[in-house]
């Protein structure tokens, strides 16, 4: 290969579509039978699979996790100057839909064992605000918070708990999937993620009739009658029909991709473990993580910069850790409750190249790369 040829980009985590077509042929069934919009069999069959999948009595398949979000707080009851903890180590999209409902996020920080939200930050914040109406958990990276902490604290406050499982599809904690614990759990199906649809969500619950009440809200708040008559706000978020049949092909392949994304993260521990200042990021006895991005801190003097700037420059994608939502220009007028961790976290951290489809040349030349920094 001469010099100035480009090599082939790898990407952080990009679509990885089924090697059997699975995909095709639902989506060709909605072709067939002319179900492509609105509703139909792929959309009934996504949702059913993917609560069956998860261990949650019922699902609603939405246009996107946000729109997930959005519902799960307006089911909580989540309405004007209500208060909501969420954490501050997270993608803004866990924390818009506060906003959506004109309620008033606070954020909770992290802890170094789970890097999602500190159960200690968060009984904090129930001595400031006690009235807190909702709490949402994260589970970032595929890591699953400390869930039984977290549900000790939310139980004794009697306080709606959403969880954002938006990264941790295939998730485990002690055995039950995240997403599950809470009153409300949500999946995101963005191009990103470990599975996906394109772009699309689902709500998850216990709780049947509040999934039903989510659909009506996301079919306009269609009332039943035979004119357009609407006697609440409705939104336009269901999921379509052949993104739906995406979807269910996905599901077919998740458990492969887990897999992968595992032998991903043992590849570079093994390769790049011994590297001084390097830490991977945490794992604990009870949680079996779907491992979505494989995640390091640095401590030495090689800094994130120079890993970002030494992968792209040989058309390589990495990124940093989320930067805090406390720290956004959006939404730093908020409160945040905690010691900075997810500071530290965002200042020292790195999430490394983690597509399903790298090849062991692949990851080998993104190892060789990060070594040749310590050289
Ligand atoms: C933690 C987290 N929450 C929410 C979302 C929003 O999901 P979507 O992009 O499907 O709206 C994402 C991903 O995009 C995410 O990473």
């Amino acid at each position: 290969m001469n010099s100035t040829e480009v090599k082939e980009r790898i990407f952080l985590s990009s679509p990885h579509m089924s090697e059997e077509g699975y995909e095709l042929d639902y989506i060709k069934e909605a072709f067939d039978t002319n179900w492509i919009a609105p509703l139909g069999e792929n959309v009934n069959g996504f949702e059913k699979e993917l609560a069956e999948k998860v261990g949650s009595k019922a699902a609603a398949a939405l246009s996107s996790g946000t729109a997930a979000i959005h519902l799960a707080l307006k089911a909580a009851g989540v309405g004007e100057g209500d208060v909501v903890f969420c954490p501050t180590l997270t993608f803004s999209a866990t924390a818009n839909p506060i906003i959506y409902q004109n309620a008033i996020p606070v954020f909770i920080d992290s802890d170094y064992e789970t890097w999602n939200m500190s159960p200690k930050a968060l009984e904090e914040a129930f001595v400031k605000y006690p009235e807190v109406k909702a709490v949402i958990v994260v589970h970032l990276y595929g890591l699953s918070a400390d869930m039984d902490k977290i549900m000790s604290v939310c139980r004794k406050h009697d306080v709606a708990v959403i969880e954002d499982a938006a990264e941790s599809l295939g998730t485990y904690y002690k055995g039950k999937h995240t997403g599950t614990f809470g009153d409300y759990g949500i999946f995101s199906f963005n191009g990103n993620k470990i599975i996906t649809t394109s772009g699309g969500g689902m709500l998850v619950s216990n709780n049947e009739e509040r999934i039903s009440k989510a659909r009506f809200w996301a079919t306009q708040s269609r009332d039943q009658a035979r004119h357009y008559q609407h006697s609440e706000l409705g939104f336009n978020y269901r999921m379509s029909n052949v993104v739906a049949g995406i979807g269910r092909g996905q599901l077919k392949v998740l458990d492969q991709r887990v897999e992968k994304k595992r032998y991903i993260l043992e590849f570079y521990k093994r390769e790049l473990g011994g590297l001084e200042g390097i830490e991977f990021m945490p794992s604990n006895e009870w949680d079996e993580p779907n491992y979505w991005l494989s995640s390091i801190t640095l401590s030495g003097k090689v800094r994130p910069i120079d890993i970002f700037d030494a992968l792209e420059t040989e058309n390589i994608e990495s990124r940093p850790v989320w930067k805090p939502m406390h720290m956004q220009p959006f939404f730093e007028k908020y409160d945040f409750v905690g010691e900075g961790v997810s500071e530290k976290l965002f200042e020292n951290g790195v999430c490394l190249p983690s597509d399903t489809k790298m090849t062991d040349e692949d990851l080998e030349r993104v190892i060789e790369i990060i070594k040749g920094l310590w050289r």
